[in-house]
Parts: structure tokens; C-alpha cells; sequence
């Protein structure tokens, strides 16, 4: 069974047709990158899949279960993380407590039990704390745990955006262009995070990315989109050598 499925996916924006009738499965395990032109409905393929945006048309299934018209919170409960083109983290705030806010999607713990910070609420925060340091140790990042997000490089925010989506323990992790903005070695180093979090915490990837080496490197499969419409689904090499592919790209 794939972890993830959309079935003739579509939606429309008064006469925009971002996305078209597109079908794609994600297997367990895999890490599946979403390349095409500006425009192509790659983000709008992610605000589907997370629920912030309606289907017109088609559905979703995510582990067995219809998802294509849940509540946008159920998303992240289910085990769905994601990260955003532009980074949205809280700017004014520590990376700490960034990735704590993270995790809050986890608490199990009523108000009740919070006001009187019950041995409950005690448990779960120490959980909480464990696995955000789990988080920074995995991805490197104890120099700026303490530090404001503000005052941070852009290549370091973008790995703090990944980090908070981790520290949600998904199932399913969306990245959207987790490369756009960081130079060679970053990407380089990304390549082997992405590695990390695919093979060793056995994270489900799908990655829209326009750097068609780190998609080589890194994808065991690409669906390329072209005008909200898919155009394949396949390898790499055979995506990146596909005439419609070079067409989408490159025009006639
Ligand atoms: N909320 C919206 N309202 C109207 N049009 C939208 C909306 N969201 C997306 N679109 C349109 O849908 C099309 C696909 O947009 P999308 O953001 O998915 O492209 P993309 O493939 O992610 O492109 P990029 O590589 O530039 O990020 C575009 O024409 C865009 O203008
Ligand atoms: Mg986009």
C-alpha cells in the first residue's frame, strides 16, 4: 500500500487551473521530488496534500485513510510535516523554542492538567525536550539552539524550518525547495541530511526542488509538472532527459 496516493488531483482558482487531473503514489520509504517550471503547481500539490487548500476535484489518501477533505490540524497529527518556500519560523523567538512550538502539535495533555503542571504535564514536556535535543543533535545545530532566529543566515533558518518539522516525528515530510537560497556546500550538505532523515529516521520525503543535481542525487523517483498538468513519473535520469520535460523547461 503507498503511503501516499492523489487521485486526479485538480484545482481551480476562478479561471487559473493550478493543478489538473494529476494521479501519483508515494511508497513508504521513499524519498519523491516534484520538479517543473514557475507556475507548475508544485506548491499547490503541497497546500493540497496539507490541507490548506481545497481539492475541485480528486482525492487523497494518506496510510489507508481518506484525507482530501480533514481538518487542516488533522494533517500534522496524522504525521505529515512540512516546510514552506519562504521560511516561516518566529523570527523574534530562539531556535529552542522555535522547535519546541514544534512539537506542540503532540501535546496530549488537557488545560486542566497544565495549570497545575501535573507529573502528566511534566512527563510530556521532558518528552518534548528530548526530542528537540534529538532534533539539533541529528542536524548539527547546537551552536544556535540559544540563538534568535533573526540574527541567523538564511542556510541555518532554512535547516531550523526542518528541524521544527522533525521534531513532529512525521511519517511523511514535505520539503518545498529546500535548496533555494543556500550556496553549493550547503546544498551539498543538505544532500546528506536529506540521506540522514530518509534512511536513518526512515522518513517518507517529497521534495519540490528546482536544483536538478540534488533531485539526481537524492530521489529514488521525480514527477515532473508542467502548467498544473503531470507530464511523468520516473527516474531521475529518464525525467531529466524527457522531451516534454526539456520543452517545459527550455520552450519549443
Ligand atoms: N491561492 C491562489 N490563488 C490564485 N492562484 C493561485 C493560488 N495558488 C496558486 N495559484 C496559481 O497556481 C499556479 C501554480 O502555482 P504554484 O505556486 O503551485 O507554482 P509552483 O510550481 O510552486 O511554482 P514556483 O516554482 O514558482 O514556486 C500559478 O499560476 C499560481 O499563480
Ligand atoms: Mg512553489
Amino acid at each position: 500500500m503507498s503511503l501516499l496516493s492523489a487521485t486526479e488531483l485538480s484545482v481551480h482558482f476562478g479561471g487559473i487551473k493550478a493543478v489538473q487531473e494529476v494521479s501519483f503514489s508515494v511508497e513508504e520509504g521513499e524519498v519523491f521530488s516534484i520538479v517543473g517550471p514557475n507556475g507548475a503547481g508544485k506548491t499547490t500539490i503541497f497546500n493540497l496534500v496539507s490541507r490548506i487548500y481545497d481539492a475541485t476535484h480528486g482525492s487523497i489518501t494518506f496510510a489507508g485513510q481518506d484525507i482530501t477533505r480533514i481538518a487542516t490540524h488533522k494533517v500534522a497529527e496524522l504525521g505529515i510535516a512540512r516546510t514552506f518556500q519562504n521560511t516561516e519560523l518566529f523570527e523574534r523567538e530562539t531556535v529552542l523554542n522555535n522547535l519546541l512550538i514544534g512539537c506542540h502539535i503532540h501535546r496530549k495533555t488537557s488545560w486542566m492538567e497544565e495549570i497545575f503542571f501535573l507529573p502528566s504535564v511534566q512527563r510530556q514536556e521532558l518528552s518534548f525536550r528530548k526530542a528537540v535535543e534529538d532534533v539539533i543533535d541529528l542536524l548539527d545545530l547546537q551552536s544556535y539552539r540559544d540563538q534568535v532566529i533573526g540574527n541567523l543566515p538564511y542556510g541555518v533558518r532554512k535547516m531550523v524550518e526542518i528541524a521544527r518539522a522533525l521534531c513532529l516525528k512525521p511519517k511523511l515530510l514535505l520539503l518545498d525547495e529546500p535548496s533555494s537560497g543556500l550556496n553549493p556546500e550547503e546544498t551539498d550538505d543538505l544532500s546528506f541530511w536529506l540521506e540522514d532523515i530518509n534512511q536513518d529516521l526512515g522518513i517518507t520525503v517529497i521534495m519540490v526542488e528546482h536544483d536538478m543535481n540534488l533531485v539526481s542525487q537524492a530521489s529514488h523517483r521525480v514527477m515532473a509538472l508542467a502548467d498544473g498538468k503531470l507530464i511523468t513519473i520516473d527516474n531521475p535520469q529518464a525525467v531529466q532527459s524527457h522531451p516534454e520535460v526539456l520543452r517545459a523547461y527550455l520552450g519549443d
